[in-house]
């Protein structure tokens, strides 16, 4: 029997080393699936005028492989150093002049606020303020959603108010940009040698001057509390593990608001305006999530295992366009299949290959419609057993982590997750524990 005992307790061991959650994750601003994952602010100055002043082409590029800037889009503001003003732009806009009474002419500056904030057109936008890759609501898509859609550019025309010094051919770049989005902070301008531009097939044109400014995203600035929670099932087991109360906000409890499921929320309290962030709206859960992913291990064949994934929206205050979602499990390495979204893996540490973005598919559900009978997207996906490592036991089939638009999901703690039943290996369904178990029996039978 103290032998039988003492197998199994190294079993238990081995499966416990094996298993290696990594529990622990960092909330600041460095995402290891994405660690070099930053908006990119390009200032190019193009031309000094005689009278002093400049023409400018900016461009934002959004480097992250799976955050996207979503709508109402980015907001570029900065403080100008001196007292310089905008007179034209060209494929974006201030959105306000400010206080031009400085002037005495017939035609106004564009701007005269000493911190312009700029947003993109709207789709649709005249012709004449058009510029090359603008007029997209200053929504960005990430590199791996949509590489032909991740940058922005306009240009401006800038001068100096009628009191200010006339500056001589410098340029002076403006300090404390910022996108205007929650949870992005971003770096002091600095000097990069200058942009090359193609001008015709086989000549560059040259900024004289050029600067970056880059910006990185930190969910721990962007928000207080998580926005996005996992459930987990398996065919092996009837429960079906919720989401863990409060993962993103507790019910009850003072200044939570949410909408009792059925009911449709009053309209104060959905979006009025494109150019508005639009605060959630969710439904009444014990976990408050407005976001719910729900990974179901479904079946088992010899060689293969099924899982299927839902992403539901519980929000009723957003259709989620152009969604992301992270996974991090050992046998991604082993995906075979990707039925319903698109799947690019990230190999960032080279040889540990065990996440990737799951994406929708372009006009069929890359848009996670607001709470209600079609707010959710799901897919089956396929892997192959990897020989040695793959198991039932200990939620190993379970992903070690999840984030959806970037955001981490909160996980249920894994004493918790759908446990094999205890006398698995009286049930045939569980192939891959009869064989093992019976490879056990007759070893132990060989040394008694
Ligand atoms: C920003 O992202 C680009 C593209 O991935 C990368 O080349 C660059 O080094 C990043 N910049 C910083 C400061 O991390
Ligand atoms: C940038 O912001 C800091 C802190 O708000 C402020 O002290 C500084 O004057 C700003 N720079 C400019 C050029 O306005
Ligand atoms: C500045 O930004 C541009 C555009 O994103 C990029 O190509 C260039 O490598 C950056 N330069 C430096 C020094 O980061
Ligand atoms: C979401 O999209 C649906 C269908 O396009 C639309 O009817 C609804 O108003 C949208 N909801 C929000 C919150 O934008
Ligand atoms: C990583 O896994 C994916 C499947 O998820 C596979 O297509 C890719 O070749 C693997 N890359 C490496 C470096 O092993
Ligand atoms: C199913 O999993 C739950 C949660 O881990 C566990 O409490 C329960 O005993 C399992 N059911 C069976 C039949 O083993």
């Amino acid at each position: 029997m103290g032998f039988g005992g003492s197998v199994l307790l190294s079993l238990v061991l081995v499966l416990v080393v094996l298993q290696g959650y990594g529990l622990i994750s960092s909330v600041d601003g460095y995402d290891p699936m994405d660690p070099n994952g930053n908006v990119t602010i390009k200032w190019d100055v193009m031309k000094a005028n005689q009278d002093g002043s400049f023409d400018i082409r900016i461009f934002i590029f959004n480097y992250q492989l799976f955050r996207h800037i979503d709508a109402p889009g980015w907001k570029l503001s900065w403080d100008w150093q001196g007292k310089e003003v905008i007179w034209n732009m060209v494929g974006a806009e201030a959105t306000e002049q400010g206080d031009c009474s400085k002037f005495k002419a017939d035609n106004l500056p564009h701007c005269c606020l000493k911190k312009p904030v700029i947003v993109d057109l709207l789709p649709g936008a005249p012709y004449n303020k058009q510029s090359f890759n603008c007029c997209k609501g200053g929504v960005l898509s990430s590199l791996t959603q949509d590489p032909t859609k991740y940058a922005s550019m306009f240009e401006m025309h800038i001068g100096n108010s009628p009191s200010g010094q006339q500056q001589k051919g410098d340029m002076q770049i403006p300090q404390n940009f910022s996108i205007g989005l929650p949870g992005y902070t971003c770096s002091a301008p600095f000097k990069v040698p200058p942009s090359r531009f193609q001008d015709g097939s086989r000549r560059f044109i040259q900024a004289l001057k050029t600067w970056n400014v880059t910006c990185t995203y930190s969910q721990f600035i962007a928000r207080t509390a998580p926005t996005c929670c996992v459930s987990l099932s398996a065919f092996y087991n009837e429960t079906i593990v919720p989401c863990a109360t409060c993962s993103c906000g507790c019910q009850g409890l003072s200044g939570e608001q949410c909408v009792e499921q059925g009911k449709t929320p009053s309209l104060l309290q959905l979006p009025h305006s494109d150019r508005d962030i639009v605060p959630d709206t969710v439904m009444c859960t014990k976990h408050m999530c407005p976001i719910r992913v729900h990974w179901h291990v479904k079946v088992s064949y010899k060689e293969y295992w099924r899982v299927k994934i839902t992403v539901t929206n519980l929000n009723y205050a957003k259709n989620y366009s152009h969604w992301s979602l992270v996974a991090q499990h050992p046998n991604l390495q082993s995906l075979v299949e990707v039925f319903s979204f698109n799947y690019m893996p990230l190999n960032q540490y080279g040889p540990i290959n065990d996440s990737g973005v799951f994406y929708g598919i372009q006009y069929y559900n890359d848009m996670l419609l607001q709470s209600g009978e079609n707010g959710n997207v799901q897919t089956e996906i396929l892997l192959r057993k990897d020989p040695g490592v793959f198991t039932f036991r200990e939620g190993w089939v379970f992903p070690r982590k999840i984030s959806f638009n970037g955001d981490e999901c909160v996980m249920p703690p894994p004493d918790e997750f759908p446990r094999l039943p205890n006398k698995a290996h009286l049930h045939a369904s569980v192939r891959q524990y009869t064989s093992t178990v019976l490879l056990m029996f007759s070893i132990i039978l060989l040394i008694l």
